[in-house]
């Protein structure tokens, strides 16, 4: 089996650290994919971090991570969460395994966060930890729970 652990991130997520640093915390999408690398190489897995402001690019990478037959995907898609029924199809279509990520919990927040189209066929979701929900999630992957 692959050791291979896709990390994909959505919009606005380049700015943390600076966006709504009362919602999202202070630390960066470096730092969390540093804690991450360095997590991932004790478990022996590999990450592979990204980020885009644009939801056909989760589609792709989302397919992308399938063909290469990854471990699992870490998908937080932000916004698309609440919106795109492209990346609950993506999801469905593949056999990769993805546990939806949040650093936040949407679903103590505004109504129209509540909503999750990548939940309705995500393998797990952590959500509200601050950065730590990526390395929950990423033991999950790690003891096989996805
Ligand atoms: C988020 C929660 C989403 O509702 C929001 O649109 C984000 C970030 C989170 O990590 O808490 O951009 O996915």
């Amino acid at each position: 089996m692959s050791n291979l652990v896709y990390v994909l991130n959505g919009p606005n997520l380049n700015l943390l650290g600076l966006r709504e640093p009362e919602i999202y915390g202070s630390t960066t999408l470096d730092e969390i994919a540093g804690m991450l690398e360095d997590r991932a190489s004790e478990l022996g897995l590999t990450i592979d971090m990204r980020q885009t402001n644009h939801e056909g690019m989760l589609v792709d990478w989302l397919h992308e991570a399938n063909a290469n037959q990854a471990r699992a995907v870490l998908l937080n898609a932000a916004a698309y969460t609440h919106t795109s029924i492209a990346l609950l199809d993506a999801i469905k279509a593949i056999t990769v395994p993805v546990i939806e990520v949040h650093l936040s919990d949407p679903k103590t927040r505004e109504a129209f966060r509540h909503l999750s189209y990548v939940g309705m066929a995500a393998a797990a979701t952590v959500e509200g930890l601050g950065p730590q929900s990526y390395l929950v999630a990423l033991e999950k992957v790690a003891r096989g729970e996805v």
